[in-house]
């Protein structure tokens, strides 16, 4: 990991295994030089441009950095500003290069106006990952309005059509990946809805047909939760380039004089298979992206009384749910909505962030010490930016929601969103959640988050069409201050199931609950496409009693599914037989005994059940002691009768015993990589563990 700086004109970024390459050309403008396989950084040169024809000026066919809007450039931009005397060009000239051992910044200004900006690069040990995004700077004394203000621009080095992965999901079916081989135009992913929502992703994804272990990917994740917008293009020379940021739909952003700001971070990588995009993403999540507190800490096993109780929670029912919890060996007990205000159902009570004593006659802390006393922590779940017109909030507040006066505000899960750009309503919310957190010996938050924005109206700002950034600024700084305030806390974003999964939301939340949707089965699909871009340990994961006729699915099936994350359970425990709990307390006690490999380790897809008749995922510890492999089968078809697991991630020259069906079995990791375990996988249910563990050197 280095950077070479040539002639303070060409900047060679050296990952583990590549090179991105920058250059400032003779005009002074930002040049994209090369990303891929490392080369001899002398050899390096900034391409001429040329204009063959009018029509194609030679300025629209450079691939940047970052485009500005302006002159002969016609593609994408990732800069577009207004000055104030109506001028809607930027003229950047080259200022100068701070080179640091993992850091470059490469400093712009405008030739004629007082706007400058920087391109920031940041390198991470043993990864191909590389952080860029740009700030900007008003120098000048008017503000400065952005009409576009990406985070950055990424070209791809083959003139041949890629194939463009992102997701259409939806809600229950989140991080459904789709494939789009992009031959010329653009192909627009974007979220327009206040958060990252549960469609489109924030990333892009650039491969010609690569497969889990082969290919060269090429990839980038934007850290922001708000509305975003990833715009993808293939120009008539057969260069594609993408930008991404912060959506420009309905956008505008006042930079006032003398002030500064950094657009979202992207982590931007290029690697060998999708496998190992996944891979160095969850590293880089697990040493650089998730809040420091709990990056390096097992999450614990948790119960959540949601599927169980719906709104219908009382003291009484969630002690004696408690009771049967920590019986199981669940380490965190979390109740979900129905708690506080006039909360009986989804019609009332959200901003009544008060516990509703007919519920809970001795308050709160009556539960939680009950919950303590049998060893675990405890969490409670809130919404805290949303308010429902049947609400004292409301009634006292209604001007505190998103509106506009002359348009009815439209309600969904009848509710509307609360304008957090207001101060005030920020120290509401700070206030609401700091008062429970001070009054109430909690751990654990989940911070739900359950529609999307509408009539975006907010009368306190100069420029409304801030209010995307500043809402999810504002989210951010809350739960940080939360953080600060009460280190001791667990964070889990939620938005309705995956609607908030974004890597912005993971710098500052512990967690996220991927999906509403618990069916194992659907699960199957959903944790494997989480699996592309998050990391694992983030990943709650539920067994719930969703196992009906029409999709039977054993309860030791759904915990293999739910084990692959951080585990939860979420059943009605009330309901469980004997036998039943005597398969959760020991799933729960294996789970503890693999959970670090699990959590922490590296995975390896080895079969997709979206395209076979498996799902097989592996999970090695980081120091290659260890793995644990789960396969998953609804059933296989035509006799067919035997399949080898070829293992992945071992040390060919290390021996490993391996535990499958109750027997063992010693042989080296070049064995198990070559020529792998046969095993029959049957049967309409069929799950079983391979674990291995390094013997003796
Ligand atoms: C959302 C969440 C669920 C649950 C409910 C409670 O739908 O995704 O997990 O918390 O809200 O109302």
């Amino acid at each position: 990991m280095s950077i070479i700086a040539r002639d303070n004109r060409i900047f060679v970024l050296e990952t583990a295994h590549t090179h991105y390459v920058v250059g400032i050309d003779a005009d002074g403008r930002d040049r994209h030089i090369y990303w891929g396989a490392p080369c001899d950084p002398a050899d390096y040169d900034i391409p001429p441009v040329v204009c063959e024809n009018p029509n194609h000026p030679a300025l629209d066919e450079m691939q940047q950095e970052c485009t500005v809007f302006g002159s002969t450039m016609y593609r994408d931009s990732v800069l577009k500003a207004t000055f104030a005397d109506g001028c809607r060009e930027i003229l950047p000239v080259f200022d100068r290069a701070a080179v640091g051992d993992d850091r470059l910044a490469l400093h712009f200004r405008d030739k004629h106006y007082g706007l400058s900006y920087t391109l920031h690069y940041r390198l991470f040990p043993d990864s191909d990952i590389i952080e860029k995004y740009v700030s900007v700077q008003n120098t000048g004394t008017e503000p400065l309005v952005f009409a576009r203000l990406f985070s950055g621009e990424l070209s791809f080095p083959s003139p041949e059509v890629y194939i463009i992965q992102n997701t259409n999901g939806g809600w229950g079916g989140e991080y459904r990946p789709t494939q789009t081989p992009l031959s010329g135009g653009t192909l627009v992913f974007e979220s327009r809805r206040g958060i990252s929502g549960h469609n489109q992703s924030p990333s892009v994804i650039a491969h010609h047909h690569a497969t889990e272990q082969a290919g060269e990917v090429f990839f980038a994740v934007l850290a922001y939760s708000g509305s975003f917008k990833v715009s993808v293009n293939r120009d008539v020379y057969g260069v594609t380039r993408a930008v991404l940021g912060m959506n420009d739909h309905d956008f505008s952003f006042t930079l006032p004089a003398g002030q500064s700001f950094d657009t979202p971070r992207l982590y931007a990588g290029h690697t060998r298979g999708l496998g190992e995009m996944s891979r160095q993403l969850n590293r880089l999540a697990l040493t650089h992206l998730l809040p420091p507190a709990f990056r390096d800490k097992p999450l614990p096993v948790l119960y959540n009384s949601w599927e169980a109780t719906g709104f219908d929670v009382s003291a009484q029912q969630q002690m004696r749910l408690a009771d049967i919890a920590a019986d199981l060996g669940v380490e965190l007990f979390v109740m979900d909505d129905g708690w506080f205000g006039a909360r009986h159902n989804d019609h009332a009570g959200l901003g009544d962030w008060q516990v509703n004593r007919d519920k809970f006659p001795h308050g709160l802390n009556e539960l939680i010490d009950h919950v303590h006393r049998r060893g675990m922590g405890f969490g409670l779940w809130i919404e805290p930016e949303m308010v429902n017109p049947d609400s004292d909030l409301y009634r006292a507040h209604p001007d505190w929601a998103y509106h506009y006066p002359t348009r009815p505000a439209s309600e969904l899960r009848n509710q509307l969103v609360l304008n957090l750009t207001r101060p005030d309503v920020q120290q509401y919310v700070f206030e609401a959640v700091d008062a429970l957190l001070s009054e109430h010996d909690i751990q654990y938050i989940k911070w739900d988050m359950n529609r999307p924005f509408s009539e975006t109206g907010a009368e306190n700002l100069d420029n409304p069409q801030m209010l995307y950034y500043l809402h999810t600024k504002a989210v951010y700084d809350i739960v940080d201050a939360l953080k600060a305030k009460h280190p001791g806390v667990m964070f889990e974003s939620c938005a309705s199931g995956g609607g908030r999964s974004d890597w912005g939301a993971l710098s500052h939340f512990d967690q996220c609950w991927p999906s509403d949707n618990t069916d194992a089965i659907d699960r199957m699909a959903i944790q494997h496409d989480f699996s592309l871009l998050h990391p694992t340990k983030v990943m709650r994961a539920w067994v719930t009693d969703i196992a009906g006729p029409n999709k039977p699915c054993s309860l030791e099936f759904r915990f293999h599914i739910a084990m692959q994350g951080a585990l939860g359970l979420g059943g009605n425990l009330t309901r469980y037989t004997p036998a039943q709990r005597e398969l959760c307390r020991q799933r729960i006690a294996l789970y503890k005994q693999i959970r670090e490999v699990v959590q922490f380790g590296d995975l390896y897809r080895l079969a997709d059940a979206n395209e076979g008749e498996a799902l097989i995922n592996e999970y090695v510890s980081r120091d290659k002691t260890q793995a644990v492999c789960f396969v998953s089968s609804r059933g296989t078809r035509f006799f067919k009768k035997r399949m080898p697991i070829r293992l992945a991630g071992l040390v060919p020259n290390r021996c490993y015993r391996l535990e499958f069906q109750g027997t063992t079995l010693e042989k080296s990791g070049a064995y198990w990589h070559n020529v792998g375990l046969s095993v029959y996988i049957r049967g309409a249910e069929y799950n079983e563990i391979i674990l291995l563990r390094q013997t003796a050197l």
